[in-house]
């Protein structure tokens, strides 16, 4: 293998595996997203498992992002010098190498002890984007500083103490973010039967509230050091931590008050996305959080065509809910999608094996979209169209 080819993606990971099993080594952690999902439930909590897995009531969202996939199908074409593939291309102001950033995903801690500065040392470690959650076991700067030059963007789960928000806005900004996401989906918690049934919410055990912990005005609200008065600051951030009353007047002054690109994380309806687009957003996220939040939804994959055509070419479109694999992203990207995000699958990778879990997993799944790209005939993802879809 030429070393130009094995600089790219696929051929690289392929020669490593297959140099490995000529010592007799297999991967650690598993190639298949089913048994990795299986080596995931073995190696967590049961708790723990539940949270990442699950989804709202009878987890039909869930199932139906993955069906969503099935009804398109790639349609490869050949003869196309596809030997130099250029997977790189820019989002929202924001360059990467990949089309790919690690969505974001809370509460870390109850992963791995590492949590989220793992999975920031492997995405630091393969260049790739990553997303930084409001709710994540790390301070936004820690994870910024784990980072490094690695593009970085944050979301934002917009508190009901809008002075609180505006804060993670300001920190977020200082700190060096490049945009910032706001999830719109998230009012309020989802009824998500399985945290229920096991009556486990990782923030009353004090994960995921790091950001929320080391805010000067979330601070003031507590009598007391947050450290000595733990009990009350919980209590304070379940209190603070969404605001139903939330309305698109509200999202236009976020637009204008942010010096970072906004991006709508949530978007499923086509006029949604529109309206986001006019009131000043530079992309938006067609997602329905893993199927999180609301039981019986749409599938995710199936809302995005009618995104694209409603945002045309005024604001890039970022696309989760369900990727598990190259194909998975090629379908995305055909249909539309800029980047997506990438999200249960490197929690998996954490759970196993920490920042090198993490890596590996999404070392497999960029030579899988690698390979996957060149494979229908397309040598840059800023060119898959339609075209690469049957009918
Ligand atoms: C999430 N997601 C999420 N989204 C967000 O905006 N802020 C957050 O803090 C979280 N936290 C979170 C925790 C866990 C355990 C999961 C699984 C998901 C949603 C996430 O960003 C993304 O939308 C979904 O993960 C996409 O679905 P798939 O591809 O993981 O099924």
């Amino acid at each position: 293998m030429d070393d130009d080819r094995s600089t790219q993606p696929g051929p690289r990971r392929m020669t490593q595996v297959f140099v490995d099993g000529m010592d007799g080594e297999t991967p650690g952690v598993p190639m298949s997203f089913e048994d990795l999902e299986a080596a995931a439930l073995e190696s967590l909590s049961g708790e723990a498992y539940d949270y990442v897995a699950g989804g709202a009531g009878s987890e039909s969202t869930v199932d139906r992002n993955r069906r969503a996939f099935e009804d398109y199908r790639l349609l490869p074409r050949m003869l196309r010098d596809v030997s130099d593939r250029d997977l790189s291309t820019t989002v929202c102001g924001t360059e990467l190498a990949h089309p790919v950033m690690l969505a974001p995903v809370g509460v870390q801690s109850i992963i791995h002890e590492d949590g989220e500065r793992a999975t920031a040392r492997a995405a630091r470690e393969l260049g790739l984007g990553m997303v930084s959650s409001s709710a994540a076991s790390t301070t936004l700067e820690d994870i910024h500083a784990e980072l490094d030059d690695t593009p970085a963007w944050f979301q934002l789960y917009w508190s009901s103490d809008h002075d609180l928000a505006r804060s993670f806005v300001d920190r977020a900004t200082e700190t060096g973010y490049d945009a910032l996401v706001v999830t719109l989906d998230t009012p309020m918690l989802a009824w998500r039967e399985r945290d229920m049934q096991r009556a486990y919410l990782p923030f009353l055990d004090r994960d995921g509230v790091a950001n929320y912990f080391a805010d000067p005005t979330f601070q003031s609200r507590i009598d007391g050091d947050v450290t000595e008065n733990r009990q009350a600051a919980v209590e304070e951030f379940l209190d603070v931590f969404s605001d139903p009353t939330l309305t698109w007047e509200d999202f236009a002054w976020l637009c204008e008050y942010s010096d970072l690109p906004v991006v709508p994380k949530g978007i499923l309806h086509p006029e949604d996305a529109r309206r986001a687009v006019d009131a000043g957003a530079a992309g938006v996220v067609v997602s329905n959080h893993g199927g999180r939040q609301v039981d019986g939804a749409v599938g995710a994959l199936e809302q995005l065509p009618a995104v694209v055509d409603a945002v045309g070419d005024d604001a890039d479109i970022l696309f989760d809910s369900g990727i598990r694999r190259g194909a998975d992203a090629l379908k995305a990207l055909a249909l539309g999608a800029d980047a997506v995000l990438f999200g249960r699958p490197y929690v998996y990778g954490l759970a196993l094996d920490g920042a090198d879990g993490v890596r590996e997993v999404c070392e497999n799944f960029l030579a899988d979209l690698d390979l996957g790209l060149g494979l229908v005939g397309c040598s840059d993802v800023d060119r898959l169209d339609e075209s690469m879809l049957a009918e």
